[in-house]
């Protein structure tokens, strides 16, 4: 019978048999199945595993540094920190066009793990042993997708769950999770002493908010997006909605509209709200979250945000919309 303990005590000796002497590093985002499949391994090796962490550019309000914080502190996990967000600003300078977003971003990603996993690489063979392992929170479903519909529009996915290895590092792949369907990960999570913060969190896409910035993404919309974006995120979570819905988030407009504030005539940008209701992301409800939930957020980000004087609530389910707007 299948049991979050067994599934973890057999996990953990089998990789530490694989691995021996070995050592193994792990790229993380955040999210629960890379930090799953990272404390699993953590187990099995210790300090043998190392984590790197990339800022992208595109990462919610504060995370880059809580995720450092919660990896350490709360997992022990050895983890190195890139921040790379001007790296990556500056390839999406002009770039609208989703996929190419996408590209780009997966293009990057795989320059700055690369250089970082070398390094590692090359610190780990000067004191005569070797890193031959690379460790992916991959998923069935993730199994599945690869292998059929998704395609392009899961670029990171594609490279970086599944395959996609750098050239000429000879990694070995552990993906301890590749049998699991999420709510398995999540059991194993907790049973691992996870904090809910982590287990319990919303998908967040590989682009991250590139894709929720439509048009152009530059430092300053990012930041705009970023408040936005929390004051959702912490609206949902205070009403207790944060589990019930599957994503919640916001999105960045390129248009903009007149408003007024006290005697003041405003010309600023339009701020899109999405919740929906999922059981696995491939179709979606948009969640009839309460008025007053919505007055709220609303006001707020009207209010605490410069640059945004205007707030719509998306109301497409999927088919026929998607859940990003990219
Ligand atoms: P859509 O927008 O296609 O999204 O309805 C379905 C689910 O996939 C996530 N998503 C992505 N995840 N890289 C990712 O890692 C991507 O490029 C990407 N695009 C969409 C989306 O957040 C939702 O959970």
């Amino acid at each position: 019978d299948w049991t979050p303990e067994h599934f973890i005590q057999s996990t953990v000796e089998r990789v530490r048999a694989q691995v021996g002497t070995g050592h193994a590093i792990c790229g993380l985002s955040g999210g629960v199945d890379s930090s799953v499949a990272a404390v699993l391994v953590a187990r099995a090796i210790g300090d043998r595993l190392t984590c790197i962490f990339v800022n992208n550019g595109v990462l919610r309000k504060d995370e880059f540094q809580k995720v450092q914080t919660t990896m350490r502190e709360q997992l022990g996990l050895n983890v190195v920190a890139v921040d790379s967000s001007e790296r990556f600003l500056a390839k999406l300078a002009g770039v609208t066009d989703p996929e190419q977003k996408r590209k780009v971003i997966g293009n990057e990603f795989i320059a700055v793990f690369d250089d970082e996993a070398k390094k590692i690489f090359e610190a780990e063979k000067s004191s005569g042993e070797e890193i031959a392992w690379l460790v992916q929170g991959t998923l069935y479903p993730d199994v599945i997708e690869s292998s059929s519909v998704h395609g392009p529009s899961h670029t990171i996915k594609s490279h970086h769950n599944v395959g996609g290895l750098p050239a000429d590092m000879k990694l070995k792949l552990i993906e301890p999770l590749r049998d699991l369907f999420k709510d398995e990960v999540r059991r194993i999570g907790r049973d691992l002493g996870m904090p809910d913060d982590i287990i319990e969190r919303q998908p967040f896409p590989g682009p991250g908010l590139a894709v929720r910035i439509l048009g152009e993404v530059t430092a300053e919309r990012v930041a705009i997006l970023q408040e936005a974006d929390q004051i959702v995120v912490d609206e949902i979570k205070k009403a207790g909605l944060y589990r019930k819905v599957w994503q919640s988030f916001a999105v960045l407009l390129p248009v903009k509209s007149v408003g007024v504030m006290g005697d003041q005539r405003t010309y600023a940008n339009t701020c899109a709200v999405r919740a929906v209701e999922s059981e696995d992301g491939m179709t979606a409800d948009w969640a009839p979250l309460p008025y007053e939930v919505l007055r709220t957020i609303s006001s707020r980000i009207v209010s605490e945000v410069r640059g945004i004087n205007r707030v719509v609530y998306d109301i497409t389910s999927k088919p026929p919309g998607t859940i990003e707007w990219e």
